[in-house]
């Protein structure tokens, strides 16, 4: 299995366009600093690679990465789909930038097509264009495409929901389960059958669920939430009067934080989703000594992992 990070910042990216914070300006003054959109391609199999989650920044991502560049003679690509964590806008505005396919596989847990369809109304807007062609995600792993030795599976991690589809009938999963175990949120686990390797990756996480625990302890490699540092980041910045855990991300550091739940497993692991404010996103800044020391570290753009 071959996995490429083709970005790693949370939504706005690095720097935000309306953002001068120091973690934004400092972007502007050093580009090595910049960030896209926090996504990642696995291949499939020599012709096929999937994209986990659609950014706004999706085609300079593609143009960055000459294995997802078109083949000769016409307009083949191994561009196969895309494979959904969530519905939130910066792991799915990047789907309209595919349009000019004829269609589009989408891998996705129910609420988060419903969201798309019914709220964002994703699905009228882009038919005129290429059709949509959904695939449920769920516990159960399958290929990634036909053929494929790399399977699939979601682990759900919670019911957080994008702010456009907050509330009300017609967003959740249809099935009239209870609330708490709706699909918003999820982890991928990412298996190859003939290499064993194993991949976790979870961008988001409001909470760390015992089946995340497990998949993390079965995994070589996890790519994890790392919007914030500390808990009190979104208030003491001034970006949001929330903790960090109250907007929806568990954070790195701190009594309930996630580097003290990674440190102890095998994989290896990386934090990806910096949000701007993250005090990691400065290369110079002391919290990657303290991350070196526990045996973690940031994820890079194009960065390639092979398992
Ligand atoms: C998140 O990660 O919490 C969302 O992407 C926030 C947003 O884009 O509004
Ligand atoms: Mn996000
Ligand atoms: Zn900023």
């Amino acid at each position: 299995m071959l996995l490429q990070v083709l970005g790693t910042a949370a939504g706005g990216g690095v720097p935000q366009w309306n953002c001068a914070c120091p973690g934004c300006s400092g972007a502007r003054a050093h580009p090595a600093r910049r960030r896209r959109h926090a996504s990642l391609a696995v291949r499939a199999d020599d012709d096929h690679w999937y994209l986990i989650n659609a950014t706004p920044d999706l085609a300079d991502q593609i143009e960055s990465t000459p294995a997802l560049h078109p083949r000769p003679l016409g307009r083949r690509t191994p561009v196969a789909g895309l494979v959904l964590t969530d519905a939130e806008l910066d792991h799915t505005l990047g789907i309209a930038r595919l349009r000019e396919g004829d269609r589009i596989e989408v891998l996705a847990t129910a609420p988060v097509r419903s969201a798309l369809c019914d709220r964002a109304r994703l699905d009228g807007l882009l038919t005129p264009y290429a059709e949509l062609e959904w695939r449920e995600l769920g516990p159960v792993p399958v290929p990634l495409c036909d053929g494929s030795d790399v399977v699939i599976s979601a682990v759900p991690v919670s019911d957080k929901r994008p702010r456009y589809a907050a509330n009300g009938a017609g967003t959740a999963g249809g099935s009239g389960a209870p609330r708490n175990v709706d699909p918003w949120v999820i982890a991928l686990r990412l298996h190859d059958r003939r290499t064993g390797g194993t991949a976790v990756y979870a961008p988001a996480l409001a909470a760390w669920p015992d089946a995340f625990q497990e998949a993390l302890g079965g995994a070589d490699c996890a790519l994890i939430d790392g919007t914030f540092w500390d808990d009190e980041e979104p208030r003491r910045s001034g970006i949001c009067p929330r903790t960090a855990t109250g907007m929806g991300h568990l954070p790195i550091d701190g009594p309930n934080g996630t580097a003290r739940r990674l440190a102890p497993l095998t994989a290896r692991c990386f934090y990806t989703h910096l949000n701007n404010t993250n005090p990691l996103v400065d290369p110079d800044a002391s919290q990657h000594r303290t991350m070196a020391e526990m045996g973690l570290a940031v994820a890079a753009e194009g960065m390639e992992i092979a398992l």
